[in-house]
């Protein structure tokens, strides 16, 4: 029996809902619930146009910066990327470390990296919350360079690049990562305040 257009769409949304839940987003929100008007200090064309994917395409990475609550999360686009049937994987930064580490306890680092490396898309959320040793800064880099000009990154950072040294505690490590990062990169900052105090004085 034919599935009617409805059923068809009805069993891509479901699909897609499957690939959103195992890409493992802290949040399911999409760019149309995103108020722009309460951050002016985003070029709203700009982010909006991050939607079409060109820059996974030229393999460019995008940087959102700002402090806690200002939508770095929120934008970091990973949804439109899964409905466009991209790879992607979602992750916060400490248990990102946390995993290359316990990799590397374990011997099998290159298998973890490689892994990682594939991703079509990598978000790495919550760089800067928590100082990161230099074992880590190592491994980090380790990772950035394999995903350099294979595939896109997204970052957020509640630190502007410029402290990003402080946070990995290496310039030499940092100046390298840095270096890769924000070749071919957009940075995003958002400079308003927390929409979570919205409201709140
Ligand atoms: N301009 C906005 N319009 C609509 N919702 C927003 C906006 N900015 C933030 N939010 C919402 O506020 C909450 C906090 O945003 P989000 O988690 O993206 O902040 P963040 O910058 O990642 O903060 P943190 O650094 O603490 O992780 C989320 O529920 C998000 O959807
Ligand atoms: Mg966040």
């Amino acid at each position: 029996m034919a599935l009617t257009n409805a059923e068809i769409d009805w069993n891509q949304e479901q699909q897609i809902a499957r690939i959103i839940k195992r890409t493992r987003f802290s949040q399911t929100k999409t760019l149309k619930s995103f108020d722009f008007k309460f951050q002016p200090s985003i070029n709203q064309q700009e982010v909006l146009g991050f939607q079409d994917l060109a820059f996974l395409k030229k393999k460019e990475n995008l940087v959102f910066i700002g402090s806690p609550g200002v939508g770095k999360t929120h934008l970091a686009i990973g949804i439109e990327a899964c409905r466009q049937g991209k790879r992607v994987l979602f992750i916060n930064c400490h248990e990102l470390l946390l995993r290359l580490r316990t990799a590397n306890e374990k011997d099998i680092l290159e298998c973890c990296i490689s892994r990682y490396a594939r991703y079509e898309l990598l978000i790495i959320d919550e760089i800067g919350y928590l100082p990161i040793g230099n074992d880590e800064a190592n491994l980090f880099f380790r990772l950035i360079n394999a995903r350099y000009k294979q595939h896109s990154t997204i970052i957020t950072s509640n630190s502007d690049l410029s402290g990003w040294v402080e946070i990995l505690q290496n310039p030499a490590v940092t100046a390298a990562i840095l270096d890769r990062s924000v070749h071919h990169v957009h940075v995003v900052k958002i400079t308003r305040k927390s929409y979570r105090l919205k409201g709140v004085n």
